[in-house]
C-alpha cells in the first residue's frame, strides 16, 4: 500500500514537472512584422531594403533573426539594428531579382531565442520592368500569290514576342517600304493591323511589280519602348505581262 502510494505521487512529481517544462519550451519569440506579401522591381541593385523585421522574445531572452533556409540565404542578407528582447532587423537583398527567371522569392526567416524558433515567410513578388525587348519569330517572312489575289484579301501573318508582362510586352505592328526600287506608290498595296499582326491587301495590284519588300517592326508598350525590326518579302506571280 505505502509502495503503491510513493509510486503514485512519483508519477504526478514527474509529469508536473514535464508540463511546467513544456510550457517553458513553447514560449518560442513573437514575430510582430506581418506582411501577406511584398514588393520589389526586377533589377533593383544588390543592397536593396525592403523590410524591417521586428521580434521580441516572452522570456526576457536574446531574440536574433537569421534566415532559414539556403534558398533564403543566398538572396537576403539580414542586418541587425538594434539586438535584445526586441530586436530589429534591415532585410537586404543579396541577389538582383530578375523577374523574367523567377517571379516571387519565397523568403523563409527564423527568430530564435533559448526558449524556441518561430517562422515567418514572405512572398517578395518581382514587379516588371520593361528589360526585354519583342522579337520576331523570323527574322524574314516570305509570301507567294497569284496576280489574281484580290484586295482585302490577308496575305501574311506576323508575330513579335516579348518575354516582359503587361505594357512592357504589348506589341504594336508597322510596316514600310524597304529597299525601294520602284514608285512608291505601288508599294503601298499591303497594310498590317498593328494589334495583329495581320498584312492585307489593301488597294488593286498593278501589273509590273514582282515583289514588294518590306520592314515591319514590333514595338512594346514600356517607358523607354523597345523596338525590333523584320523584312516582309510578298512575291506576285504575274503571267499577265510579258515583255
Ligand atoms: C545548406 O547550406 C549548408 C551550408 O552551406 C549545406 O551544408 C547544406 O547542405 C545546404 N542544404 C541544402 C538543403 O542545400
Ligand atoms: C520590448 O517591447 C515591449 C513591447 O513594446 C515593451 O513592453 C518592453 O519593455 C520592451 N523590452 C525591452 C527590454 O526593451
Ligand atoms: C522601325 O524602327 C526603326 C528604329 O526605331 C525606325 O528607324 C524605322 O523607321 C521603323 N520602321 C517602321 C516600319 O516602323
Amino acid at each position: 500500500m505505502e509502495m503503491i502510494g510513493s509510486c503514485l505521487s512519483m508519477v504526478v512529481i514527474y509529469s508536473l514537472y514535464f508540463s511546467t517544462n513544456a510550457i517553458l519550451v513553447h514560449k518560442p519569440p513573437i514575430i510582430h512584422t506581418n506582411h501577406p506579401y511584398l514588393n520589389i522591381y526586377e533589377n533593383s541593385p544588390i543592397g536593396t531594403s525592403f523590410v524591417v523585421i521586428e521580434a521580441s522574445s516572452q522570456t526576457n531572452d536574446v531574440v536574433t533573426v537569421t534566415p532559414h533556409d539556403n534558398a533564403t540565404a543566398a538572396r537576403i542578407s539580414l542586418v541587425p539594428v538594434k539586438v535584445g528582447v526586441n530586436s530589429t532587423y534591415m532585410a537586404l537583398t543579396k541577389l538582383i531579382p530578375d523577374r523574367e527567371t523567377e517571379r516571387i522569392w519565397y523568403l523563409t526567416f527564423q527568430a530564435h531565442d533559448s526558449h524556441g524558433d518561430t517562422l515567418w515567410t514572405l512572398p517578395l513578388h518581382i514587379d516588371d520592368v520593361n528589360d526585354n525587348a519583342p522579337f520576331f519569330v523570323h527574322d524574314h517572312f516570305h509570301a507567294v500569290f497569284g496576280f489574281g489575289l484580290t484586295v482585302g484579301t490577308k496575305a501574311l501573318h506576323v508575330t513579335a514576342l516579348d518575354v516582359d508582362e503587361g505594357p512592357n510586352a504589348a506589341i504594336t505592328y508597322s510596316m514600310k517600304p524597304h529597299l525601294v526600287t520602284h514608285p512608291s506608290s505601288r508599294y503601298n498595296a499591303f497594310d498590317i493591323d498593328p494589334s495583329t499582326g495581320d498584312i492585307t491587301l489593301k488597294e488593286a495590284l498593278q501589273h509590273g511589280q514582282s515583289v514588294y519588300h518590306y520592314q515591319v517592326n514590333a514595338t512594346d508598350g514600356g517607358i523607354p519602348q523597345h523596338v525590333a525590326s523584320a523584312l516582309v518579302d510578298i512575291s506576285i506571280l504575274d503571267f499577265g505581262v510579258i515583255g
